[in-house]
């Protein structure tokens, strides 16, 4: 068993379904193993740090310990490296981009299909400049270059999605690592989505593929505790001042002067989520044991049903590829003419208790891409969401595979997709005013006492 959370679902009409999660790109679940280890933790769980009880002591080993493990899970040097605990991959970013000492001259370059949280927390601080998606969505890496290359003088950072929330492309990142070293900027690579499915190796300092930079979360790789992780070279957050400082942050304070403590301390002020951080770890090592190669071919093998089933359907569009192939990950985004997106996922998850996502996935310009949008249809769909009319927007309904599916899943909600495809407008109107459960049925009390 991987997991055990409620496996029936129960309709408004009082029949049961049984639960299917095909929105693992938004959070995953917690394993069993994960939740019986961190439950097992949580037994002995004391302060961290400065404590000299057992409890304590015992605590601050199992934190230090799961640092250690998600360096080693993306490759990264235990002497060169540290591992800064945060709560999720956008405040991760956010604090890189608060240490960087960005001046508003300087540019930063990321993609056209980065998520928003790879995008905005940069907008305050530099000149962002946006390298280029193809007609399908992948990254341009000529454009790129010729991006890097024109702006090396004022270039400090490149960021990359290690792969897409939307289409599941995944970057040639040693390729972008190289194009960016080759003009004396560091790399950073949003990993929210790539590290819970392919193993990922930062590579040594100095070499030219070395990926300066990662950040993840615990909540997309099976360990939803509220912790997430910026990696980086050690020395480089030993200088300057953290971005937000308090306790546990210091050597020393006097009246008028302080010693920061040495990263990563000196980046995790406050009392750090411990718990979270041991859950990440304990994750990590579950997939490292599993093999990530395992888990690659186990996906594959599902997203190549799914996109065959799908292709077999005549009014549905796919955005990106229509085929698996190592180079994505098992993120497939649709729609069905006639029908949608926000009535679709409804429809699923009403008619076959699957669990999708739609709407834009927080890449509003790269949905607006795939979508062909033209520049006043964007306007004019952005002055809408502004007034608060969502369900205008256009967007898309996205499938997204994890560990825990299987080919039933898969199966079923291929199945499901075709049904609603016969008749989008049966379902587009039994769905505008239905509400897919009861507030009975989503009573968190059914399912566990609080
Ligand atoms: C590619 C990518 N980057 C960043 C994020 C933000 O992650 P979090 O919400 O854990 O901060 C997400 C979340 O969907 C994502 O898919």
């Amino acid at each position: 068993m991987l997991f055990s959370y409620p496996r029936q679902i129960q309709l408004p009409d009082g029949s049961m379904l049984p639960f299917i999660n095909l929105d693992n790109a938004a959070s995953t679940q917690s394993l069993d193993i994960v939740t019986q280890k961190t439950a097992e933790f949580l037994s002995c769980y004391a302060s961290v740090h400065r404590g000299s009880g057992f409890l304590s002591r015992l605590s601050t080993r199992a934190f230090e310990e799961a640092r250690r493990r998600l360096l080693y899970f993306v490759g990264a040097s235990f002497e060169l490296d540290t591992a800064i605990f945060v709560k999720n991959t956008t405040e991760a970013i956010n604090k890189l981009a608060n240490r960087l000492n960005l001046q508003p001259d300087d540019v930063v370059i990321i993609s056209e299909m980065e998520h928003h949280s790879n995008d905005l927390p940069w907008r305050k601080k530099a000149r962002v400049v946006k390298a280029r998606v193809d007609i399908s969505g992948a990254l341009d890496l000529d454009d790129l270059c010729s991006k890097i290359r024109k702006h090396a003088a004022r270039l400090k950072l490149v960021s990359i999605t290690g792969a897409s929330n939307v289409t599941g492309y995944i970057n040639d990142l040693r390729t972008i690592a190289r194009l960016a070293h080759t003009y004396g900027a560091p790399l950073l690579v949003d990993a929210a989505q790539l590290a819970p499915h392919r193993r990922i190796h930062m590579m040594p300092h100095g070499h030219p593929e070395h990926l300066d930079f990662i950040v993840f979360s615990g909540h997309k790789m099976y360990a939803p505790f509220g912790s997430g992780v910026l990696i980086g070279p050690r020395q480089f957050f030993q200088a300057g001042d953290p971005d937000y400082s308090g306790g546990g942050t210091v050597r020393s304070v006097t009246n008028d002067s302080v010693i920061w403590a040495p990263p990563p301390e000196k980046e995790e002020a406050g009392s750090p989520n411990v718990v979270g951080a041991v859950a990440m770890g304990i994750a990590a090592e579950v997939l490292s044991q599993t093999g990530m190669r395992q888990v690659m071919l186990h996906e594959q093998g599902l997203l190549d049903t799914l996109l065959v089933r799908l292709r077999r359907i005549p009014n549905l569009t796919l955005y990106g590829s229509a085929f698996a192939d190592p180079t994505r990950l098992g993120v497939v985004a649709f729609n069905i003419q006639g029908l949608h997106h926000f009535l679709a996922a409804r429809a699923l998850a009403g008619e076959a208790g699957i669990s999708v996502r739609n709407g834009c996935f927080c890449a509003h310009p790269y949905v607006h891409r795939l979508l062909n949008m033209s520049p006043p249809d964007i306007d004019h769909y952005a002055n809408l969401a502004g007034q608060g009319k969502l369900a205008a927007v256009p967007g898309m309904v996205r499938i997204s595979i994890g560990l825990y599916n299987n080919v039933n899943d898969i199966e079923k909600a291929a199945a499901a997709i075709a049904e609603l495809a016969k008749d989008p407008q049966h379902y587009a109107e039994k769905y505008r005013y239905t509400e897919p459960f009861s507030e009975l049925a989503t009573d968190p009390r059914r399912f566990f006492k609080i």
